[in-house]
């Protein structure tokens, strides 16, 4: 087993390089289901979840190599057989997004049900309502749901919530159905924005993705294309966590400040000094930051997925912040893990009361999830002795190279 031990060191100073976003490839790979050929995704990050995205595509019968430096290749076949199989589901929820692309391309699809995760429940009515009203029907037998519908037909579609994964699974449906669909109330990720341009090169009408309406005009068909991946907006706000809490000055290149509006807004209240440079971001914090009170919430707010980020940070800050999760309640699991390193904060229902100390206390901890394993490690800058963050597979699972990047930027980090 895996772990990443932290010491507390010097300021960070240097820069890394943000690799592509996990959440935005993954959906880029479902998507190469919609067309038979030949594709080339570029920026492709080297972790877990994309062998694991890749395993799932070859168990359809398609072709799949690399990515090496960055590059990965998808040959999707004519005769791809359209399931995605429990063990891989089950390992990686996102691969509910090849349902709506199956149905689209095929007409069919057997995906295995996924379960529940660190974060809680995690339903997904709101895909099968969307894929329903386009005209597929749905079974659920066995653990899977199997999928059937002759060609989809456009029509309006209103979310109850902005869900990234029913957005997605909505947009790849409709690409291929026939006549327009409009998508309402869709999410506004900039993840979302990356994979309708990756369908319009594709061949696709899709206008209006970034923004709450989101219309398409079927095609009859697509095409395999070559797309460069937009960069991981979590994996710059880990580093921006990071100098946060250790101090110094660092630049993200690559990063997209515009991705990242109010998580910089954000940064700045507590104290930090940000701003765009030439090819991405530059970042100091040059004194201990002051606590804000946050809220998660859909883009453009600001993202669950930055939160155990933040609360590593509030945990050190001066004075009392108060966090509410919006999107998943069950998000709060981390905070455990950061009150064994001596982090003072009181949890009620969907909100955490954070209260900042000087100092934090190294200690052995666990890795529930990806960002909340990268929060632990980000505590541990600024925790006396060793913090040692077990179950660190969960941090490959979203982060190519965390602990080199890290030790480029001076901290006392490595793997055991
Ligand atoms: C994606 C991201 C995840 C991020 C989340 C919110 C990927 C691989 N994952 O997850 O990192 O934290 O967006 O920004 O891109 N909901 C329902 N029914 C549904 C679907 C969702 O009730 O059918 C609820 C969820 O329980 C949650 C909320 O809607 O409360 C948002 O979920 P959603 O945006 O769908 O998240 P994911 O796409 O799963």
């Amino acid at each position: 087993m895996s772990v990443v031990v932290v010491r507390p060191g010097s300021p960070l100073e240097g820069s890394v390089r943000i690799g592509g976003a996990k959440n935005s490839v993954l959906k880029l790979l479902a998507a190469t289901v919609l067309a038979e050929g030949d594709f080339t995704i570029r920026n492709v990050p080297d972790i877990a979840d994309v062998h694991c995205m890749a395993d799932l595509l070859r168990a359809m019968r398609m072709t799949v190599t690399g990515p090496t430096d960055g590059v990965l290749r998808v040959h999707s076949p004519a005769d791809l057989l359209p399931e995605a199989p429990y063990e891989l589901v089950e390992q990686m929820r996102a691969s509910i997004v090849v349902l709506g692309p199956l149905l689209a391309r095929f007409g069919e699809a057997k995906v295995a049900m996924p379960g529940g995760d660190d974060f809680g429940s995690r339903p997904i009515d709101f895909h099968l309502r969307a894929l329903e009203l386009l005209g597929a029907e749905f079974e659920s037998r066995h653990g899977y749901i199997h999928g059937r519908c002759d060609r989809l037909l456009g029509t309006k579609l209103l979310l109850d919530f902005p869900s990234v994964g029913a957005t997605e699974n909505a947009l790849m449906a409709a690409v291929l159905a026939k006549g327009s669909t409009v998508i309402d109330n869709a999410a506004r990720e900039p993840e979302i924005a990356d994979l309708a341009a990756f369908l319009n090169r594709m061949g696709a009408q899709v206008l209006g993705a970034g923004t709450s309406t989101i219309e398409v005009e079927g095609v009859d068909q697509l095409f395999p294309v070559e797309h460069e991946v937009i960069p991981d907006r979590i994996e710059a706000a880990t580093f921006l966590a990071a100098v946060g809490v250790a101090g110094g000055e660092i630049t993200l290149e690559g990063a997209r400040p515009d991705h990242m509006d109010m998580l910089v807004t954000k940064l700045a209240e507590m104290g930090m000094r940000i701003s765009p440079s030439n090819d991405g971001l530059w970042a100091m914090a040059n004194k201990r930051l002051r606590s804000v009170d946050f809220s998660t919430l859909p883009y453009p707010g600001l993202a669950t997925d930055y939160k155990p980020l933040l609360v590593a940070m509030l945990s050190v800050a001066d004075g009392v912040g108060i966090v509410t999760e919006n999107l998943f309640a069950g998000r709060f699991r981390y905070v455990d893990e950061l009150k064994r390193m001596g982090a003072d904060i009181r949890t009620e229902a969907h909100h955490a009361i954070v209260r900042g100390s000087e100092q934090l206390s190294g200690a052995p901890v666990k890795a529930p999830d990806i960002r909340a394993g990268a929060a632990l490690v980000v505590a541990g800058l600024k925790a006396d002795g060793e913090t040692i963050v077990g179950d660190a597979h969960h941090i490959d699972r979203g982060y190519e190279h965390f602990v080199d990047k890290l030790t480029s930027l001076g901290a006392d980090v490595e793997r055991r």
